[in-house]
């Protein structure tokens, strides 16, 4: 039974499907499938029957422009990515019932044929419009094969989709300056027949359903987008494209075009049931007591509330979703996560680099998900939500506990001596009956942050109690309420037990076992029964460790790597200066020179001091890249570049008479400019 929805028999979950172009990272965590995870396994624990679903995306023109690059197939990429993802959510404890994909034999089979009927219904409209097509690569440009000029916020790498810099949803003829992604080449407008969904002929009853009927359960960042569509008027949206990976378009005349992939993916969510659930399938999916809930980050939120809801209504026996709690976009150190540029925490590398800490990063996450806001990540945080909170509040009250009765009572449960308790334990009591609801309505409510703090006041109500009641001092004096104290506080125990489950399930079976105690249901929750006197706890154990300064320093690091990597990567000629006369340039008089001696400057670390040979005698030039040659001697011989008419001038009391040139590489590094051949010293450079 549930707080909110008590007419509900059963719950369909899904998470959104990751592309399968990349890992998953904190970013796809903290928004998708943390809150899911944590929502599935609480009604799982309610009681209620629960289908929690995920899978990968393995269509879309990222994948195939992936491919392209490194010279495999699309399979390939998808191959590799989906095994790497679903591993990491399986160790990462994301209790998915089924994990599939898109590029499934079932799935191209359910997808076509919704396609299908749809079609024979009447549903699409079929249009002749002018697409772009890659003259040289003879191919349509769909999506994000072509890039260009938003015509919204002018950001000029725009996709053929959306801009990805406002978040508009663009059409391929909006761009401006288009190019194609392939050839680079300026793209053709060239015809070719597609199959719309008249999203246009929607709005009334979208209208209706999400703006009247959800305006006060959907989460406003939902309703204000989904607000924002209707008002600016839908549009007939294309459901196919001219590419040749995906899901082919089951009609005979529709050689070399394959369903878009926000058409198929959705439909993913049917396929995987199907899969799940053989025949059994009907009910997760079409029956009025069926609650459909789909997790996912606020750029989905069109594609679920408009499109895959006006898909299921034009099918006709599906229901549609009760809610959509998309969260907003986790951000890593104060920088927008990147799969391209790297920057990310991928999930498979922290479980690499943290074994057996999972719960930290849920934690983590959890307590900092972007729910109603863009929220950053960082390992200074990490450390300390770890260190401060579930090692110092959590950790630290079932440890005491724990160990106080290994202590006192050989591990055994001590009798409860309630004819012994005073307020301090009747007080207890009742704000501990009060926690399963509050935590349980705030989950329902998709307030996972919230539901997690107060999961935490529970740890703290148990630690002031301890500390309160004092036992290591009371068993020398009062033996009945030492026992009263250590059972409460084990009571309290196995309230945490159930309630941290959701978020922290591998911690929560650690409690469990040193508690000899059997996961049981939500409400059971909130009571004082739950560890009977007598029963044998096992030996203590640390549910969480402190987390050291030189593990968050290798993340830092790498991150700071990254970042170099990145500017490195990033790095363009500076532009051009403006125009000078020819006259301007033969004023300056470059020379040859050969250098006869090579010193530091005596307390200047950045100055070398070279003696020149210039043909017509020695002159002293001091030049500041001491840095880049730290074995100065070994320039002697050499010969470089000088300008050999500029004023002289003193540099740390020595004259420099002309200035030696370099180049500077994007790194940072400075090199002198040699001629390639010796030349006399002396000769003029132009
Ligand atoms: N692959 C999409 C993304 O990462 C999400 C697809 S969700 C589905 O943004 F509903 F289409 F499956
Ligand atoms: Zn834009």
């Amino acid at each position: 039974m549930t707080y909110t929805h008590q007419e509900a028999k059963r719950y369909t979950i899904t998470s959104a499907l990751p592309y399968a172009n990349g890992p998953v990272h904190i970013g796809h965590l903290a928004g998708v499938y943390v809150p899911a995870d944590v929502y599935a396994r609480y009604l799982r624990s309610a009681g209620e029957e629960v289908l929690f679903i995920g899978g990968s995306d393995e269509h879309g023109v990222p994948i195939t422009i992936k491919a392209r690059k490194e010279g495999c197939t699309p399979q390939d990429i998808v191959d590799r990515y989906h095994t790497i993802i679903k591993d990491s959510f399986k160790e990462f404890g994301i209790s998915f019932d089924i994990y599939s994909r898109t590029s499934c034999l079932e799935h191209h089979k359910t997808a076509a044929d919704f396609f299908k009927k749809l079609y024979d219904e009447g549903k699409f409209v079929e249009k002749v419009s002018q697409q772009y097509y890659d003259e040289e690569a003879h191919q349509f440009l769909a999506d994000r094969y072509i890039t260009g000029t938003c015509p919204k916020c002018g950001n000029e790498h725009a996709y053929g989709d959306q801009c990805e810099a406002c978040g508009t949803s663009l059409n391929a003829t909006d761009l401006i300056n288009p190019k194609s992604m392939l050839s680079g080449a300026k793209p053709v407008l060239k015809e070719t027949r597609h199959w719309f969904l008249p999203l246009d002929q929607d709005e009334a009853w979208l209208r209706q359903w999400i703006l009247e009927k959800h305006q006060k359960d959907w989460k406003s960042n939902v309703y204000g987008q989904c607000k924002s569509w209707i008002d600016a008027g839908l549009q007939p949206r294309a459901v196919t494209r001219d590419l040749d990976w995906g899901v082919k378009v089951p009609l005979a005349d529709a050689e070399g075009k394959v369903l878009y992939v926000w058409f198929d993916a959705p439909i993913g969510y049917i396929s995987f049931t199907k899969q799940a659930c053989g025949s059994d399938w009907e009910k997760w999916w079409k029956s009025q007591d069926t609650q459909l809930v789909h997790f996912i980050g606020k750029d989905n939120i069109v594609f679920h509330c408009i499109i895959f809801p006006a898909m299921l209504k034009a099918e006709g026996s599906f229901i549609l979703p009760t809610n959509v709690p998309a969260n907003e976009f986790l951000n890593l150190e104060g920088n927008k996560i990147s799969t391209s540029r790297n920057w990310a925490v991928w999930l498979h590398e922290y479980l690499r680099d943290f074994p057996g800490k999972q719960d930290v990063l849920r934690y983590t996450l959890c307590s900092n998900a972007p729910e109603t806001k863009d929220n950053d990540f960082t390992w200074k945080d990490f450390q300390l939500k770890n260190n401060s909170e579930l090692v110092s509040i959590l950790g630290n009250f079932v440890n005491r506990t724990l160990v106080l009765t290994h202590k006192f009572y050989e591990g055994k449960v001590p009798a409860a001596h309630q004819e012994v308790w005073t307020d301090v334990e009747r007080d207890v009591v009742k704000e501990m009956s009060t926690f399963p609801e509050r935590i349980g309505r705030s989950i329902e409510g998709y307030r996972f942050r919230e539901a997690l703090s107060e999961l935490m006041n529970l740890a703290r109500l148990g630690n002031k109690y301890l500390t309160e009641t004092e036992p290591w001092k009371l068993i020398k004096t009062d033996e009945a309420r030492t026992a009263a104290s250590l059972n409460l506080s084990l009571q309290i125990c196995a309230n945490l037990a159930i309630l941290a489950a959701p978020f922290l399930p591998f911690s929560a079976e650690k409690l469990n076992h040193m508690l000899d105690f059997k996961p049981c249901s939500w409400h059971s929750a909130g009571g004082i029964d739950l560890l009977p006197e007598g029963v044998q706890l096992n030996a203590p154990e640390l549910l969480f460790e402190k987390i050291e300064d030189s593990a968050i320093e290798v993340q830092m690091k790498r991150l700071e790597d990254i970042k170099r990597q990145n500017e490195l990567n990033n790095w363009q000629p500076a532009t051009v200066k403006p125009t000078v006369a020819f006259d301007d340039f033969g004023k300056i008089d470059i020379r040859v020179g050969t250098v006869l001696e090579c010193s530091k400057v005596p307390k200047a670390d950045k100055l070398l001091q070279f003696k020149i040979d210039d043909g017509m005698g020695t002159r002293t030039i001091v030049s500041g890249i001491a840095k880049f040659y730290p074995d100065p001697q070994a320039l002697v011989g050499r010969q470089i570049c000088f300008i050999a008419n500029f004023a002289p001038r003193k540099l740390k009391g020595v004259e420099s008479q002309g200035m030696i040139l370099s180049a500077e590489d994007r790194d940072g590094r400075l090199v002198l400019l040699s001629p390639s051949d010796i030349v006399t010293p002396g000769c003029s450079v132009g």
